[in-house]
């Protein structure tokens, strides 16, 4: 395919994350972006609620009953000649690894807030890796149909607590609760006014009217919208594109997700702001152009998404060339090669043969092998990507299989956790192979172990937490001074051969440094969210 084509397809492409703290209403913007938007694929991005038209992911029961998204997943779809590509994060911070993962592969981020709270824990965990990673972020203020805070105040912690300009494109007549309309500042002598749809089921009607003497008299919360855009105009809040890719302001829209109001300039937005894929920065500092060989870089692996197959799908986000079905392609952290001729590209638990993907498109390679989260794919030019950070666990504890003739099966689905990411796996210098040390940042990693062992390979387990809050990496000689300590255990993670020592708390940790001065321990990758 000639380069220029590829560029092209590239162009057109938005890949995108909401990030948001539970209950902000992502799966319910997801839907409605949905509705505005031709879907070409959805893959369960959204845990179903009884009573809304959803998209519901039943291949994890424990996400239903929990009402978390425990898996993440990708819907694509058709705007104004675009194709979008929103890839869902986990709700919950004890999954702030695949979290990390997933904004890894997208070039953009929406930050999701709901009007009443305005920015919460997780949201600012997030942020964190939003900035982290260079990501421009939108702003998009939920629920403003609803009693919430005012909209000048909610600016205002953005800018504080964040550190970043807001810059609002879209202004809320009517305090939250009792929203009147929109105004769009870059249309400023217009207020947009909606009819919502009965359940918002259907994009909210839009009607247009001048702002004069008139409206201003018919609708209370005229006059205050036009004093507070006057301050805005003011103090120069006004979107600057240079200042926004590089993280410095975030456009700020509002509205409501439910009814349906203000989502479709929040597409607008990302079609018309956001980036396209852009060059990608390889392991060693060069950049991978757009145009290069295929290359892709695995955010996520998941096995026993459809039951009926039983399979395992690495999902690869294209970041530079064309993706095409029966390709062969390299795995660059073993050098070996797979062909991709049996393997469907898919999306959820829906099979979609696709035979083509673009940069900024998200492609699902069922039973490549061994792939792992972080993995980089090529063809015929090499190029690694910076591996992905291993957070310090921050919770232990040791699984043992409660039905030893099911140990076959026991040891099977723990390789294959493992290797989509779910845990990390140790062994103890003191414990043995028969009892591993799963390590995790959350312990809702834990559960979601323990049931996958369970329902995906009939295997029952059981865990004893550890009392060990702290871990520093170390080495050989590390390891046989820690040998005699009865505070202390070496662990060697299984994934890279990594030697960890933990500690139940600081104090001890101190008294063994004090103790050992000879001793080499380093911190770990914090988990930032
Ligand atoms: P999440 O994925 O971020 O966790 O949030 P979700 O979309 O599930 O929304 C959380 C709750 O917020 C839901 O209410 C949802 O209806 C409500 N919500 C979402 N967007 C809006 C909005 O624009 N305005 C108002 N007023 N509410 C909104 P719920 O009672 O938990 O669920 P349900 O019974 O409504 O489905």
């Amino acid at each position: 395919m000639p380069a220029a084509e590829v560029g092209k397809q590239a162009t057109r492409r938005r890949t995108f994350a909401v990030i948001s703290h539970p209950d902000a209403g992502k799966s319910t913007l997801t839907e409605a972006l949905a509705l505005h938007a031709k879907v070409i694929s959805e893959a369960g991005a959204v845990h179903g609620k009884s009573g809304r038209r959803g998209v519901t992911s039943d291949w994890m029961t424990m996400e239903r009953e929990r009402g978390i998204s425990v898996t993440s997943a990708v819907l694509q779809f058709s705007y104004r000649g675009r194709v979008l590509n929103l890839l869902d994060t986990p709700g919950h911070a004890d999954f702030s690894e695949d979290t990390y993962r997933v904004l890894a592969a997208v070039d953009c981020a929406v930050m999701l807030l709901d009007a009443a709270k305005g920015l919460e824990s997780q949201t600012l965990k997030l942020f964190d890796v939003c900035r982290h990673r260079r990501l421009p972020v939108v702003t998009f203020i939920n629920k403003w149909d609803h009693p919430g805070r005012d909209a000048l105040g909610l600016l205002d912690e953005i800018e504080r607590r964040l550190g970043i300009q807001p810059t609002p494109v879209t202004w809320p007549v009517g305090l939250a609760g009792d929203m009147q309309g929109l105004i769009d500042r870059r249309r400023p002598a217009n207020m947009m006014n909606f009819t919502r749809a009965p359940g918002g089921a259907q994009p909210a009607e839009r009607h247009d009217l001048s702002i004069d003497d008139n409206s201003i008299e018919e609708f209370s919360g005229l006059r205050a919208a036009i004093e507070e855009l006057e301050l805005l105009d003011g103090i120069g809040a006004f979107h600057d594109p240079a200042r926004f890719l590089t993280g410095k302001s975030t456009p700020v829209f509002f509205g409501s997700a439910i009814s349906n109001i203000g989502v479709n300039l929040l597409l607008d937005a990302l079609v018309d702001l956001a980036p396209a894929p852009a060059p990608r920065s390889a392991h060693d500092g060069t950049l991978r152009d757009i145009e290069a060989p295929f290359s892709g870089l695995v955010f996520k692996v998941q096995a026993n998404m459809n039951r009926a197959h039983r399979d395992r799908i690495a999902f690869v986000r294209v970041c530079s060339g064309v993706f095409e079905r029966g390709m062969i392609l390299t795995r660059a952290a073993t050098g070996r090669s797979f062909t991709t001729k049996y393997a469907h590209a898919i999306f959820g638990k829906d099979r979609v043969t696709v035979e083509r993907a673009y940069p900024g498109d998200i492609v699902g390679i069922v039973n490549a092998g061994s792939l792992v989260s972080g993995d980089t794919l090529y063809h015929e030019e090499p190029v690694e990507f910076p591996p992905m950070p291993i957070f310090a666990p921050e919770h232990f504890a040791v699984i043992r299989s409660k039905d030893l003739t099911r140990s076959k099966q026991f040891h099977r689905g723990m390789e294959q956790l493992e290797a989509e990411g779910v845990i990390q796996v140790m062994l103890s210098d003191q414990r043995g192979r028969q009892a591993p040390v799963l390590a995790a940042v959350g312990p809702m990693q834990f559960d979601v172990v323990l049931h996958r062992l369970q329902h995906e390979y009939g295997a029952p387990a059981s865990l004893e937490q550890l009392d060990y809050r702290i871990v520093r990496r170390t080495d050989k000689a590390g390891r046989d001074l820690l040998r005699s300590s009865r505070e202390t255990e070496v662990l060697t993670r299984n994934r890279d051969g990594e030697l960890l020592a933990i500690f139940p708390n600081e104090w001890r940790l101190d008294r063994i440094t004090r103790d050992l001065p000879d001793l080499t321990l380093e911190p770990l990758v914090a988990a930032t969210v």
